[in-house]
């Protein structure tokens, strides 16, 4: 039998050697701007056209369910990361509570959040930045633009080619931020400060321009296709319920905080701060951006549109308001990339401390307080993702990660607080009896609304977890317990 060793508390910061201290440098306002800038992205500005395709106008009921199962799961989050402020988040939080078999499952699955979305906004924006190019005649060669595709039947009838190619914008806007990354936390927190401004900004302009073209005969029919799921075209599952688990990718991001617990200035404080403060003002903004939308002009005309929100701009005959708020999408987007990266690298930072990976990982650039070589690494990884994956692929996987991870730590707030009721709590998860349970099954359904070849990836990749858990890395952990002594 494996050693399944639950650590009774995570290394004190002082007992951290400091070639492998992270630098105190973030306030709240840090935190706050480190979470709309993790959550606010992809999902509003492209998937809000995949959701209304999926649940027409209900699209409104999706967003408020995706958002009250993620409320949940903040609330979770905060309660732990005060009270366990270390920068390795859900994984942290299981291996203190559920022990060191739990929490490789759940660092293995955070992989595919954080690494997956970083790929996947870094997709997501190559495309938009491709066709800035073209509209200034600096074109890319095809070639350089997008994937490897198949050959193969196409939903919809048409036969595509099999094709080489690199996307290399995704791969360069990567590189351009593992390199602010690398050069200084705090840098890198007053760019995206900066950044998460123009995107509310962005956000602001699309409701003030759309808002007055609000007919109600557009929100009818309301839910042409059901509240659960119905198999609709190409086999995709249609329904509120199917449109609450895409429109989920939106929400997501505020857990990304938690993973600046080491560089908090007051993390007992400030990360219950930024974590719920993020997520209520991301759901206000959400509510209102997908109320305009809806509401200015009928659904099937931005259905499935990669780029909605300019679409309705554009059809109410607000053309350049349009290009304005593509661009202002543009230039702001890679702050998900930011707070991604940030949290894969820390995650792997404090797994290379535990011993899952190797030790030299854990080294700090002594000059800029930074984690380079690890954060170097990730971004190789993910820049290779991007290089060559489709976007729908790895933004649903990215979805059954994070959703793995919100039911560790929601589990995690119900098992310590029966087993150990007495711990510090500088937060506390209202109702937690309520909020935990409920953010469990919230999940659980929303994995289950999942597609086939999803839930097939992600449990094919656990089985891969797995594997190396027992052939490897239970072994290298167990050895550098033992070196230390724990
Ligand atoms: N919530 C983040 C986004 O929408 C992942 O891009």
């Amino acid at each position: 039998m494996k050693n399944w060793n639950v650590r009774k508390a995570i290394t004190p910061a002082e007992a951290i050697p400091e070639s492998e201290r992270l630098h105190r440098s973030l306030s709240w306002p840090h935190l706050v701007a480190l979470g709309v800038g993790a959550i606010v992205g992809t999902g509003i500005l492209t998937l809000t056209g995949v959701g209304a395709d999926r649940a027409g106008p209900a699209v409104l009921i999706s967003f408020c369910i995706a958002g009250l199962i993620c409320a949940g799961a903040a609330l979770c989050y905060a309660e732990m990361s005060t009270s366990i402020p270390a920068s390795g988040s859900a994984y942290t939080y299981s291996y203190t509570v559920l022990g060191e078999g739990f929490a490789w499952i759940v660092g293995w699955s955070l992989i595919l959040e954080y690494s997956l979305v970083v790929s996947t906004v870094a997709v997501g924006w190559a495309g938009y930045a491709n066709d800035a190019l073209r509209h200034i005649g600096l074109a890319l060669p095809g070639a350089l633009t997008h994937g490897p595709t198949l050959a193969g039947q196409q939903c919809g009838g048409s036969v595509q080619q099999a094709s080489f190619g690199i996307n290399i914008l995704a791969v360069v806007i990567i590189a351009a931020v593992a390199t602010l990354l690398n050069f200084g936390t705090r840098e890198s927190a007053r760019i995206n400060t900066g950044l998460v401004v123009l995107k509310l900004a962005t956000l602001s302009l699309f409701v003030i321009v759309a808002l007055p073209y609000f007919n109600a005969a557009n929100l009818h029919p309301f839910a042409p296709h059901g509240f659960f799921s119905t198999p609709g075209a190409c086999g995709r599952p249609y329904g509120v319920m199917p449109a609450a688990a895409i429109i989920f990718f939106a929400f997501y991001g505020f857990d990304a905080i938690s993973t600046a617990a080491e560089e908090a200035k007051n993390p007992e404080r400030d990360l219950a701060i930024g974590i719920v403060g993020s997520m209520v003002a991301c759901t206000l903004i959400y509510l209102i951006v997908a109320a305009a939308a809806v509401g200015a002009v009928h659904y099937t005309k931005f259905a499935n549109s990669p780029e909605p929100l300019a679409l309705i701009l554009r059809e109410a005959g607000q053309g350049r308001v349009a290009t304005i708020v593509s661009a202002g999408a543009v230039i702001a987007l890679p702050t998900v990339i930011l707070a991604f990266l940030y949290g894969q690298s820390r995650i792997f930072l404090v797994m290379a401390r535990d011993g899952f990976f190797p030790k030299s990982f854990s080294t700090i650039w002594k000059s800029r307080g930074t984690p380079a070589r690890i954060t170097t690494a990730t971004a190789a990884i993910v820049a290779i993702i991007a290089a060559v994956t489709p976007i729908d692929v790895i933004a649903s996987l990215a979805n059954a990660g994070t959703l793995c991870a919100f039911v560790a730590v929601a589990v995690c707030v119900l098992v310590r607080r029966r087993r150990d009721p007495d711990a510090n709590r500088p937060f506390r998860t209202p109702l937690a009896w309520i909020v935990a349970p409920l953010t469990i099954l919230g999940c659980v359904y929303l994995f289950t609304n999942l597609s086939r070849l999803t839930i097939t990836f992600f449990l094919t990749w656990n089985v891969v977890g797995l594997f190396v858990y027992f052939v490897f890395a239970s072994r290298s952990a167990h050895r550098t317990r033992s070196a230390s002594g724990a």
